[in-house]
């Protein structure tokens, strides 16, 4: 039974993205992900919205010890996460800074990422086009979001299950972000090399839960009003007690100058 009275608390911020990129799904995206880039030795790559670090040690191995990889976050507890994760790996740096103003020369970079990170910024268009500021000619910008109204849950009360998908996606800053990186790459100037899309899919409502913050989320729209709590209790006993099934749409782009 869930208490409606009460939204448990968000998972704590570094433990939840550690959980998230330890996931097969998470895994899988963030090999393809970097194959995509095309990461090579003697580069200059930086990782933007680096979080805890969570792909800076990846990014050090593959640009190796005549490459460097500069992390940037614009959180202060990130920073030093990510500093501490990297402290063992001399081409590693982190700087906190924001990606509407990245504190980077003009064309410093062969490769620059975001993963998840375009979603919660104030403005992306502006935040692609300094991603195209820091890039060398020749340079390639890779950009991974989810795109969160295509989040779809299986159960047998469908209206349910939308009003809960809508609810989460409202809840997101740039919900749809993922299916725009290639307008809004053009309108940077960059030139879009390839756009993929795949599907994340979660076959247990745990992991599912510990993602994408289910339970947090159908308390919250209740407390809202969106979801009436008869619907919502029945619609939280089957998924979590039946076969689940939830997927999401997660696009990936890599563009150029
Ligand atoms: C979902 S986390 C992803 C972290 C990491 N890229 C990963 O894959 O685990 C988003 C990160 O972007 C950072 N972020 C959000 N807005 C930002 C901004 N305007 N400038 C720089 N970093 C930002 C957050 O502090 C957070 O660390």
């Amino acid at each position: 039974m869930m208490d409606f009275t009460a939204v448990p608390a968000a998972p704590d911020h570094v433990e939840y993205l550690d959980a998230a990129a330890a996931t097969a799904a998470g895994r899988g995206y963030k090999r393809r992900f970097l194959e995509a880039l095309d990461v090579r030795p003697g580069q200059v790559v930086l990782d933007v919205g680096c979080g805890p670090g969570t792909d800076l040690v990846r990014l050090s191995g593959a640009v190796g010890e005549a490459g460097s990889v500069v992390g940037v976050d614009r959180d202060p507890a990130m920073v030093e996460h990510a500093r501490r994760r990297a402290s063992g790996h001399r081409n590693v740096e982190v700087r906190r800074g924001d990606v509407h103003a990245l504190p980077c020369a003009d064309a410093c970079a062969d490769r620059v990422r975001t993963d998840r990170v375009l979603q919660h910024v104030e403005d992306p268009a502006r935040a692609v086009a300094e991603l195209r500021r820091v890039l060398r000619p020749g340079g390639l910008a890779g950009m991974a979001e989810l795109d969160w109204d295509t989040l779809a849950v299986d159960d047998s009360d469908v209206e349910t299950s939308r009003a809960v998908s809508r609810f989460m996606a409202g809840r997101v800053r740039n919900a749809v972000v993922g299916r725009q990186l290639p307008r809004l790459a053009a309108a940077a100037g960059l030139a879009v090399f390839d756009v993929d899309a795949s599907v994340v899919v979660f076959r247990d409502f745990g992991t599912a839960d510990q993602v994408l913050g289910l339970r947090r989320n159908v308390i919250r729209a209740v407390q809202a009003g969106v979801l009436g709590q008869r619907a919502a209790e029945d619609w939280a006993h089957r998924t979590v007690s039946g076969p689940f099934l939830a997927t999401l749409t997660l696009f990936t782009v890599v563009a150029g100058v």
